[in-house]
């Protein structure tokens, strides 16, 4: 069977761009795909991370991803911390990639913007990543556009290893959905929504209650004109509102465009809050439930299990073909 990972960063509190970029389409491919979903934890600590918050995030977003419909049973969910061949592949790669390759990366060039001290690990993430997917010989990365640039770094590493040490590794695709690729900021149309803004009024959060959706919403910044269309060029937020509710409901734009033309764009934010609340509450019933239950635990630790022995199969190739002398 074909395979697919993916990862999240438990480094806050996860958002509907997390969900409609990336955990709907893991729902999605499970059924189709041998799948590894982790938890990435050793990429959140490129960043400081509080102990107790590093914690209480890793088990909220493993919870998230079974409240929103990965199953266990089918595929593979774990921390990427308890498959350790991810952190030494990760080295390797880091050998086999440029610098001048990582400090192209925007994502880094974002992060490190203005910063006195810069941590190493932010500037190597990627070659952790390149591990994460090439560890498994994955076929499809299912990401949001922001992480585009990462994959590309991917398949060259691939690409370079089987130049050098002879044809090993799979080169991956992206999976990167055609609406709700880059979910906006809800106070400004040319800002991604991240869990790590500053501002939670410019997010949606998975977990938050009803009525703090419906504000967040209607607060939501829109342009003074009134017609609901998709034009992302001149109406960035409306476009984001209208993409969050074409993922969320099911629809088309143009069936959303349709039903709200001739209208103002307050029903239309109504409506967009209903229909995201109800889309969200059953995940955040589901998400009590496991995470009051005590399960989690165990299944992290069989998904570990399952995925280190495919990880540990991969590395002994990488090192034979490298050189390094077997174990005995
Ligand atoms: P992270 O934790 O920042 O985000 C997790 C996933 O959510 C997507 N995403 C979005 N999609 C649409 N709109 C948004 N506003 C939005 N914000 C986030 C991201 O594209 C991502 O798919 N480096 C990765 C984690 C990672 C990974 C991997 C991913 C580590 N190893 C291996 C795939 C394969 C990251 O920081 O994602």
């Amino acid at each position: 069977a074909k395979k697919v990972l993916s990862g999240i960063q438990p480094s806050g509190s996860l958002t509907l761009g997390n969900y409609i970029g990336a955990i709907k389409n893991f729902v999605k491919l499970q059924k189709e795909y041998e799948c590894y979903f982790m938890v990435v934890d050793l990429h959140a600590i490129t960043v400081a991370q509080d102990p107790a918050a590093l914690r209480e995030n890793s088990e909220s977003v493993a919870a998230l991803y079974l409240a929103a419909g990965i199953d266990p049973s089918i595929a593979h969910v774990y921390m990427q911390s308890h498959v350790p061949q991810h952190a030494e592949l990760g080295w390797i790669l880091t050998t086999l990639t440029a610098m001048g390759e990582l400090e192209r990366m925007t994502q880094f060039k974002d992060k490190s913007a203005g910063k006195e001290s810069v941590g190493a690990g932010l500037f190597v993430y990627p070659s952790l990543m390149a591990a994460d997917i090439l560890v498994y010989n994955a076929d499809l990365v299912p990401v949001g556009e922001d992480q585009k640039q990462h994959l590309e770094l991917t398949r060259d590493l691939a690409g370079r290893f089987n130049h050098r040490f002879g044809d090993f590794f799979t080169v991956p695709e992206p999976y990167i959905p055609e609406v709700g690729a880059r979910i906006m900021s809800l106070d400004d149309g040319t800002k991604k929504m991240s869990k790590s803004d500053p501002n939670p009024g410019s997010r949606i959060g998975l977990l938050d209650p009803p009525d703090v959706i419906r504000k967040k919403i209607s607060r939501a910044t829109t342009d003074s004109g009134r017609e609901v269309i998709f034009d992302p060029a001149a109406k960035p937020e409306i476009s984001n509102l209208m993409s969050i509710y074409a993922e969320c409901s099911g629809m088309s734009l143009q069936q959303i465009a349709d039903k709200y033309e001739g209208q103002m764009y307050g029903g239309f934010k109504k409506e967009l809050a209903e229909v995201v609340v109800a889309l969200l509450e059953p995940i955040q019933q589901r998400y009590q439930d496991i995470r009051s239950s005590g399960m989690l635990s165990d299944i992290l630790a069989q998904g570990a299990e399952s995925a280190r022995i495919s990880a540990a199969r991969t590395l002994e190739g990488v090192k034979e073909r490298m050189g390094f002398l077997p174990t005995r």
